[in-house]
């Protein structure tokens, strides 16, 4: 049997994907909006308990049409797994498309990227009964806060706590192995003291269960495959449990922005 997800079939989430900024909003200077916009992942069906804000989509993200598929969602459900939680979660992300560079501050603060973000943020909160919101990162971080500071955000109450980006050990010790271990240790300790939170404000998990943390480093079921329930049907397996499948290359920077190539794994196709 093969599940997935039926998508977009309810207002308001019909809407959102009909009406959604392009180019005039998300400069394509910053953003790579050439691979077109980036929704979601995960419950729409009024089912969601945890909402989850993430950075922006990569490549494997723009070939599946769903967010945090890749490393960053492999050890984000294995977080959310900590918490008996393996279906009745929502993750948006706090930018539509891709980051291209570094992030402007005039783009962090863009009241139009922002009133978009707060579309999807008010449909989340009104059609789930959201018991607790993870963002993962400073940007997404700031998102919510701005979002919470608006009328409708002030109406929300439910516990929101900050994690570190599930890909900060990498992006912050640039191919140093120790840092990237002490980095590592870091985050993991982080992610604990949040889980001990969110497991008392959580009500209603999908599985009750002790929390058990995490270690020093990453351990043997630390990283979770992504269900087939949250990918568009008839995606191969070798996209849902694998990473590094999808690489921009190109001999320069223009050319690796119009390029992905997807490679499937070794072992998936018999030699003759
Ligand atoms: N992919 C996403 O969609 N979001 C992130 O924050 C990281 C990877």
């Amino acid at each position: 049997m093969h599940l997935f997800d039926l998508g977009y079939i309810e207002e308001p989430f019909i809407g959102l994907c009909q009406d959604y900024p392009d180019s005039t909003v998300y400069p394509i200077e910053n953003f790579r909006i050439e691979w077109g916009p980036i929704f979601h992942r995960g419950r729409l069906d009024g089912s969601a308990r945890v909402l989850l804000i993430g950075q922006d989509p990569a490549q494997n993200e723009a070939i599946v049409r769903r967010i945090l598929v890749g490393e960053a969602g492999q050890r984000i459900q294995g977080f959310l797994a900590k918490l008996g939680i393996d279906r009745s979660y929502v993750m948006i992300n706090t930018f539509l498309y891709s980051v291209y560079g570094n992030v402007p501050a005039k783009i962090k603060k863009s009241a139009a990227i922002a009133d978009y973000r707060h579309r999807w943020l008010k449909a989340l909160l009104t059609t789930q009964p959201i018991e607790a919101v993870v963002t993962m990162g400073v940007l997404a971080d700031e998102a919510w806060k701005t979002w919470a500071a608006t009328p409708d955000g002030r109406n929300f109450s439910a516990l929101q706590v900050m994690i570190p980006h599930p890909t900060k050990p990498e992006s912050a010790s640039d191919g140093d192995k120790q840092k990237l271990r002490d980095e590592t240790q870091k985050m993991l300790s982080q992610w604990n003291t949040a889980l001990q939170t969110l497991h008392t404000a959580i009500k209603h998990p999908d599985q009750e269960q002790p929390l058990i943390l995490y270690g020093d480093t990453w351990q043997p079921g630390d990283k979770v495959a992504i269900p087939d329930f949250d990918f568009p049907p008839g995606l191969p397996a070798w996209m849902r449990e694998s990473d590094n499948w999808a690489r921009r290359v190109g001999k320069d920077l223009t050319a690796k922005r119009r390029n992905i190539t997807l490679t499937v794994p070794k072992g998936v196709v018999p030699k003759p």
